[in-house]
């Protein structure tokens, strides 16, 4: 899947799908088990390049991963050791940043870097509140960007109260908190997705919710089982895909239904979208099957709490805006020019230059549809997610054709994404 492609496919989407583990949570199973006291089987791991740098890195600092049938095992070392190399965290924010909490006790030093678009991401909002519980850290360009080296230290339990809900900062300092010499508690201004408690709850970590305020007892998780749902974030291409063309229904099968992560399933049935959702079991995280036809939509708002439960989702919500009735608007989501690209620039241009009618702000947009969409060339610009919601907005082109530049990046989180979308539309481009 290298290089660049030429989309051409109809619609409608018709079929049920299953996606690969969520991301969030593979990161976070393979790195929790590697700072375990006893091994772990992990099921549904995710097979893709961001969770591939996560697993080098733990890796690198002693942990064994193995491939064991449909499970990957991770033996933890007795205690984590100096990594011998930069460890190379390719295009995943979320490793380079929950690392920097874990390597802020690991003793020696440890140097964190990734590719082009990771080395454009900030690193501060880690850096700082790190540095309070007495890490030692430093960045690049006046500590903002990595590469991030790290010196082990010995860490103060410490009370945190974040600027923005970010997962992968209360993440970090909660890892580090667990190496701290007392409780340390991050306080966030929207609650932001919490696999982190809940998988640290799980491993037997003592860990205190107080409405916005987590709390965290120093210790070690204790290895287990865990079982990684299917990933709502990659669906969502292909839900939003279905919601919005004429004819369209598919199911989504046994995808995470953690409520800090289905932001969109609230938006989809906002904007007048067939949803139906049937929970399963839960198996630590909940989880079910999501079936979305298609149905006449219409603009919504999308502000506030809402944002942080569906931040990944609003580059394809963007797509599925300009097939709506009305001006959708988004707003508080100035985390977005911060992600894997500045997403709202990188969408804001490629679909106003399809056609769509975009306004963009420093925090958000508004979209007014319906408008149909023409042929376009798009730069992806290392974003998986730029890729994918380009791919989904040549639906709406009506047998115009969509030109990227660049699909490389779509195997960071979904690499059978073409697949099962030819397959969904019957096969053909
Ligand atoms: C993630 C958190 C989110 C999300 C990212 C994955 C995580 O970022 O955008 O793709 O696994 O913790 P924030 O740190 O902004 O919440």
């Amino acid at each position: 899947m290298k290089g660049s492609m030429i989309c051409r496919r109809r619609g409608p989407l018709q079929g049920a799908f299953e996606v690969p583990g969520d991301k969030s949570v593979s990161h976070r199973a393979l790195l929790f088990s590697a700072l375990a006291t006893s091994p772990s089987k992990v099921r549904g791991l995710l097979a893709a390049e961001d969770v591939g740098a996560t697993r080098r890195a733990v890796e690198a600092l002693g942990a064994v991963v193995r491939d064991e049938g449909a499970f990957v095992v991770v033996e933890p070392p007795e205690r984590l050791s100096e990594p011998q190399d930069v460890v190379d965290c390719g295009n995943s924010g979320t490793s380079l940043r929950l690392l920097c909490g874990v390597l802020a006790a690991v003793p020696g030093l440890s140097v964190l870097t990734g590719d082009a678009s990771l080395r454009r991401r900030p690193v501060r909002r880690v850096l700082d509140p790190l540095r309070r519980m007495g890490a030692v850290l430093h960045a690049r360009d006046g500590d903002r960007l990595p590469p991030v080296v790290v010196r082990g230290a010995p860490l103060r339990g410490t009370r945190h109260v974040l600027e923005v809900a970010s997962a992968q900062v209360k993440s970090a300092l909660l890892l580090a908190g667990l190496f701290a010499d007392g409780p340390t508690t991050v306080e966030e201004p929207h609650l932001s997705r919490d696999h982190t408690e809940r998988m640290l709850r799980g491993m037997g970590v003592s860990l205190a919710v107080d409405g916005l305020a987590v709390t965290v007892t120093p210790g070690r998780p204790r290895g287990g089982t865990v079982e990684v749902p299917g990933d709502i974030s990659s669906a969502a291409f292909l839900l939003c895909a279905a919601a919005a063309l004429p004819g369209s229904r598919v199911t989504a099968r046994n995808v995470g239904l953690n409520p800090s992560r289905t932001g969109l399933l609230d938006v989809l049935q906002a904007m007048g979208a067939r949803v139906r959702i049937e929970p399963r079991a839960d198996e630590g995280e909940p989880r079910g099957d999501v079936t979305v036809e298609a149905a006449p939509l219409s603009g919504t708002v999308i502000e506030g709490a809402l944002v942080p439960r569906l931040i990944d989702e609003l580059p394809v919500v963007m797509v599925m805006a300009t097939q709506a009735r009305g001006r959708t608007v988004i707003r508080d989501a100035r985390e977005l020019r911060v992600k894997e690209s500045d997403r709202l620039a990188s969408m804001g241009e490629a679909l106003a230059a399809a056609g769509a009618k975009v306004e963009l702000f420093e925090d958000g947009c508004a979209i007014d549809g319906p408008t149909p969409l023409g042929p376009v060339a798009v730069r992806t610009r290392l974003d998986h997610r730029v890729a994918m919601s380009m791919a989904v907005a040549q639906l709406f082109a009506d047998g115009g054709e969509v030109h990227l530049d660049d699909v490389a990046c779509v195997a960071t989180s979904f690499p059978s994404f073409f697949d099962v979308l030819d397959r969904l539309c019957g096969g053909g481009r």
